[in-house]
C-alpha cells in the first residue's frame, strides 16, 4: 500500500508508522511518501506520452533538497521562482539548461545571475523586464533565452489568491501588448525568443481554464509561425488541482487530454510546470493535541502543536485539509474546531470537524500537506520550522532537521 493508509488501527506512510516517526522526531513533523511522488510523476508523464514534453517541477511547492533531488532523479526539470530557488535547484543537481525561471518580480541581481547561468528560459513578465534582460545580455555579450508570459485574461475559477490569469492579476504581458513585443524582437539581437508561456492559476479543479489557455497558446504559436518566427517549445504552466476533501477532481489524464486536444497540429514540444499535483498528496503534517476546551454547546477547541506557522494554507486561503487521528480509536464522535497555537484568531487548521473524541497527547495527521506547506512556513511567534521526514519503501529518514532557536538567533546581533 503506497501513501497514507490505515493498518491495525494506525495510520502509516508507505508502511512506516507515523506514531513511531512522531515519537522519534517529535511533533509537529512533515512526513512525505516517496512512492506517491514517484507515482504522480509517472502518471503525469504517461498522460502526456503522446506529445513531446518536459516536466519542470515547480519548486515553489516544496523545494526541500531531498524532494527536489527525488524529482530530478525521475527525469524532471525545474521551474524556479527566485534566484534562491535556482540555487537550490543547482544544488539538487539540476543544470541551468533544466531550469526555467518564472516570477512576477525578478530583481536586477536575479536577472544578471540567470542570464550568466544561461537557464533554459527566463519567463519574462513585462516589456520593462524584457528590456532589463536585454540590457544585461548586451552588456555581457550573451544572448538571453526568453519566453514571454502571456496574461490570457482567463478565470481559473480557483481561489482568488491563487488565480493568476485574469487581466486584473499582476502576472504576464497583456494580450493587447504582446504583438508589438513579439515584433520588436526582430531587432533585438541579445534576446532569443524560445517560447511563450501561460499559467492561469493553481489548484484548478476543472479542465476548462487549462484547455482555454492551451488553445490560446496554440493560436499565438500558429500566428508567430505565420510571421516566420519559430519557437522551441510552448510552456503551458502548472495548476492541476488535487482533491483535498476526497471529492472528485479531474485526473492528470483529463488535464493532459484537454491540453493535447488543443495542441493537435502544433509540432512543438511542451513544458509543464506542475507543483501541487506531484507533491501535495504525498505529504502529511503530523501534530499532537496539546489542549482541549469547550467552545460552545456543541463543539470543543482542539489545540494542536501545529498551526499557521507550519501550514499557512487554511489561514491564508481558508483552504481545507483533511484531519485524521493517527490512531483512530472507537470513541464517539465530537465536533471540533482544530486550532493552532499561534496568537491569531485566523490560526484555525480545521473548522467544524467531526472526529472520534480526542484526548490530550493524541496525534493527528493533516493530509495533503506536501505542497505549499513547509515551503510557506514561517517563524512567527519564534516558532522553529518543523522537521521533514521522507519515507521510502518503509524506511524513513530526516531530510530537514527541526530548526532551533540558535539557528534563528545566529542571524541576529
Ligand atoms: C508560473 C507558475 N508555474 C507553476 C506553478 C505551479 O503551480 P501548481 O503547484 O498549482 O502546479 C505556479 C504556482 O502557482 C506558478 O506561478
Amino acid at each position: 500500500m503506497i501513501g497514507f493508509s490505515l493498518s491495525h488501527d494506525e495510520l502509516l506512510c508507505d508502511g512506516a508508522s507515523l506514531t513511531a516517526i512522531a515519537e522519534a522526531v517529535g511533533t509537529p513533523v512533515y512526513v512525505y511518501s516517496s512512492a506517491v511522488m514517484r507515482a504522480r510523476y509517472r502518471e503525469l508523464d504517461e498522460a502526456f506520452a503522446d506529445h513531446p514534453h518536459a516536466i519542470h517541477y515547480a519548486l515553489k511547492a516544496n523545494s526541500t533538497l531531498a524532494i527536489a533531488r527525488l524529482l530530478r532523479g525521475l527525469g524532471s526539470g525545474a521551474d524556479a521562482n527566485s534566484i534562491w530557488e535556482i540555487e537550490v535547484a543547482r544544488r539538487a543537481g539540476f543544470v541551468p539548461a533544466d531550469i526555467v525561471f518564472t516570477g512576477v518580480g525578478k530583481s536586477l541581481p536575479e536577472l544578471e545571475c540567470a542570464v550568466a547561468l544561461g537557464v533554459k528560459a527566463i519567463n519574462v513578465e513585462s516589456s520593462g523586464e524584457l528590456a532589463r534582460v536585454e540590457a544585461i545580455a548586451d552588456r555581457t555579450g550573451a544572448v538571453a533565452r526568453v519566453a514571454i508570459r502571456l496574461n490570457p485574461d482567463i478565470d481559473a475559477r480557483s481561489h482568488p489568491h491563487i488565480s493568476t490569469g485574469l487581466k486584473v492579476n499582476k502576472f504576464g504581458v497583456a494580450l493587447g501588448e504582446a504583438a508589438a513585443l513579439f515584433a520588436s524582437l526582430d531587432h533585438r539581437k541579445a534576446l532569443e525568443l524560445v517560447a511563450i508561456h501561460v499559467h492561469v492559476g493553481s489548484q484548478i479543479t476543472s479542465v476548462e481554464p487549462i484547455q482555454r489557455s492551451a488553445a490560446l497558446v496554440a493560436r499565438v504559436a500558429a500566428a508567430l509561425k505565420q510571421l516566420g518566427r519559430r519557437l522551441e517549445y510552448l510552456d503551458v504552466g502548472g495548476g492541476f488541482g488535487i482533491s483535498y476533501d476526497g471529492g472528485e477532481v479531474p485526473t492528470l489524464t483529463d488535464y493532459a487530454a484537454a491540453i493535447l486536444g488543443e495542441l493537435r497540429g502544433i509540432d512543438l514540444p511542451i513544458v509543464l510546470e506542475p507543483g501541487r499535483s506531484l507533491v501535495g498528496p504525498a505529504g502529511a503534517l503530523v501534530a499532537r493535541v496539546i489542549d482541549l476546551k469547550r467552545r460552545d454547546g456543541s463543539s470543543e477547541f482542539a489545540v494542536i502543536d501545529a498551526g499557521m506557522t507550519e501550514l499557512m494554507r487554511p489561514a491564508l486561503y481558508n483552504a481545507f485539509h483533511r484531519i485524521e487521528p493517527v490512531q483512530p480509536r472507537s470513541r464517539p464522535e465530537r465536533q471540533y474546531e482544530v486550532v493552532g497555537p499561534v496568537c491569531e484568531s485566523t490560526d484555525v487548521v480545521g473548522r467544524d470537524r467531526r472526529l472520534p473524541r480526542l484526548e490530550v497527547g493524541d496525534l493527528v495527521a493533516i493530509r495533503d500537506a506536501g505542497a505549499y506547506g513547509s515551503a510557506m512556513a514561517s517563524n512567527y511567534n519564534r516558532r522553529p520550522m518543523p522537521p521533514e521526514v521522507l519515507v521510502d519503501d518503509g524506511a524513513w529518514r530526516i531530510i530537514r532537521r527541526r530548526q532551533t532557536l540558535d539557528d534563528l538567533l545566529a542571524m541576529e546581533s
